[in-house]
């Protein structure tokens, strides 16, 4: 039998607010998602992932959900959610949204029923505490800084994993279960093709909800009580009552998910289809990232775990997201960005066992920004965690150090359309910054120009749905090779009888390996040197080739 329809996608993300705005307001909408399918569809992607679209405060951006069944009206209406969908599969396109259910929003009717009535049935879709004594039920820290508990006028705690506008879902609850089924197939019948899963290993708590020592004497990160035990019973019934029925794709974000629990999440009969490889999401702190040793080791990290993922199930494979600074910035240092170390970069991981994911503005080769101060910011991680910082008397200087390179709203500026006022985002004042460098790189300036990244990006895709190489991508083993060759990625896709070798030379300087000159599929340079069984990379040079080297 051959392979899911979602192992022969490519996915296109995109962060609504910041995509295109159709009706002046600032901030993206719907209406401009659909009007740049045809500008997703010559890129050749074929499913989109959009962020939360519903009602929202938008404390988090739309991760904090007030509506699961209505449109933000700053995005549009269901219709517009209609339209696109109608035009998208016009297109052969699919959506895919954004599924956040282990919290809400602290104005969701449910929410504000459970404060007004501890009585109410739904007070029981929350986690409440009472203290004797007004302390803080544990010591737990919050994803996004402080505690995890929060107190309300009558004096219960609730429980929240992120933000205080981000009340838990209780999971144990089985009526509060039904009724996020009941909406995830709404959305499923209505003919979204699936969900990205947000910060699903977190709805399993540690119910004891102790106090945990820590070293530093601060409050124990939530983030190392993900996974816990006794969430697969909770995944394997969302699981049938929702996306067995229907022939979806789901993606999960799956903090803390090792390998010793990847089978029950992304095997065969995983509870998802697949989950993000983060693997090597984290390698920006790195000393010097240009450095072969930095290379040696981002290269260490995707094929250990390439060669475990082959093996026990599938990933969604990504150099950006909305929650991460641009991958140009991540993985090089500042004067080694180029079409050639982007392009690099992008052949690197594009054919690698799993489903590639662009994010939006990926694929012009966008930039982080420069913050002047975090005022400029609109991250509400990055304030609480500012102030948090503040606090614990850490220099503020450094911290704004940290968030401007590393910060989210680096990936959440504008989207670069054309050299026009705010690059073309918008008509209006743009809800954050624009980034500097719009008039330099944009999608207006990349179109027409064949050696750009934008017309680059379209070759990847079109390989990857290449009849003759789809289902080597699709279905192929992979193979790394040259392993000992300094910042050299190199691996072999192979599927019945067919193969296809990808070799990139991720560094400044040339670099020679043994091999001959299959035919070159795609070339991020205008030639390549061979000579006697021996081939001469230029630097950050990306070669794929049919067949073996
Ligand atoms: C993960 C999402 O990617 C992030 O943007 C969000 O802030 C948290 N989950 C909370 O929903």
């Amino acid at each position: 039998m051959l392979a899911k329809w979602w192992k022969r996608v490519v996915v296109y993300q995109i962060y609504p607010k910041s995509f295109y705005d159709s009706d002046g307001d600032g901030i993206g909408d719907l209406n401009g998602i659909t009007e740049k399918l045809d500008y997703l569809k010559e890129l050749g992607v074929d499913v989109l992932w959009i962020c939360p679209i519903y009602c929202s405060p938008m404390e988090d951006n739309g991760y904090d959900i007030s509506d699961y069944y209505r449109v933000d009206p700053m995005f549009g209406s269901n219709a517009d959610m209609d339209r696109l969908l109608c035009e998208a599969g016009k297109r052969g396109m699919k959506i895919i949204l954004d599924l956040v259910v282990n919290h809400c929003s602290d104005e969701h009717a449910w929410f504000k029923k459970a404060v007004a009535d501890p009585d109410c049935e739904e007070a029981g879709y929350f986690y409440f505490k009472n203290t004797a004594d007004e302390e803080e039920p544990n010591n737990w820290c919050s994803n996004f800084g402080g505690s995890v508990w929060t107190r309300l006028a009558d004096g219960r705690w609730y429980y929240h994993t992120f933000s205080k506008k981000q009340p838990d879902l209780n999971w144990e609850n089985p009526k509060l279960r039904e009724k996020v089924y009941e909406m995830i197939n709404w959305w499923l019948d209505k003919g979204v093709a699936g969900f990205r899963v947000d910060a699903i290993t977190f709805i399993k708590k540690d119910l004891s909800f102790k106090s945990r020592a820590t070293e530093d004497g601060f409050r124990y990160p939530i983030e190392n009580l993900t996974d816990y035990p006794g969430i697969g019973g909770f995944l394997t019934e969302m699981k049938e009552k929702c996306f067995d029925k229907h022939d979806c794709m789901t993606v999960a974000e799956a903090p803390g998910v090792g390998n010793e629990t990847f089978r029950e999440y992304a095997g065969e009969d995983g509870y998802f289809s697949m989950i993000f490889d983060f693997t090597w999401e984290n390698m920006e702190s790195e000393a010097d990232k240009s450095s072969i040793e930095a290379v040696e080791r981002l290269k260490k990290r995707i094929f250990d775990s390439q060669r475990f993922v082959s093996k026990a199930g599938w990933s969604a494979v990504f150099l950006e997201n909305h929650d991460q600074s641009r991958c140009v910035n991540k993985y090089l240092e500042k004067e080694n960005i180029c079409f050639e170390s982007a392009s690099a970069l992008a052949t690197m991981y594009f054919f690698l066992y799993g489903t590639p994911f662009i994010y939006e503005g990926q694929e012009i080769g966008m930039t982080n920004a420069v913050w002047n101060s975090i005022g400029e910011m609109e991250d509400v991680r990055a304030k609480g965690k500012y102030k948090e910082a503040i606090e614990r008397r850490q220099d503020p200087q450094k911290v704004l150090e940290y968030f401007s390179e590393l910060g989210r709203d680096n990936s959440r500026t504008p989207m670069q359309w054309n050299s026009e006022e705010n690059a073309g985002f918008t008509k209006g004042r743009p809800w954050i910054k624009v980034n500097e460098n719009y008039k330099v790189i944009n999608v207006e300036e990349q179109k027409t120009r064949s050696d750009s990244l934008l017309s680059y990006y379209k070759k990847l895709t079109a390989l990857h749905h290449e009849d003759v190489y789809e289902d080597v991508f699709a279905e192929g083993s992979v193979r790394q090779i040259l392993e000992d060759v300094p910042a050299v990625f190199a691996y072999e896709r192979e599927w019945d009888g067919r193969a296809v070798t990808v070799v990139v030379n991720f560094k400044k300087g040339p670099q020679e390996i043994q091999g001959t000159k299959a035919e070159v599929l795609l070339n991020n340079h205008k030639t390549l040197c061979a000579k006697d069984g021996k081939l001469l990379l230029a630097p950050y040079q990306a070669v794929v080739f049919d067949g073996k080297i």
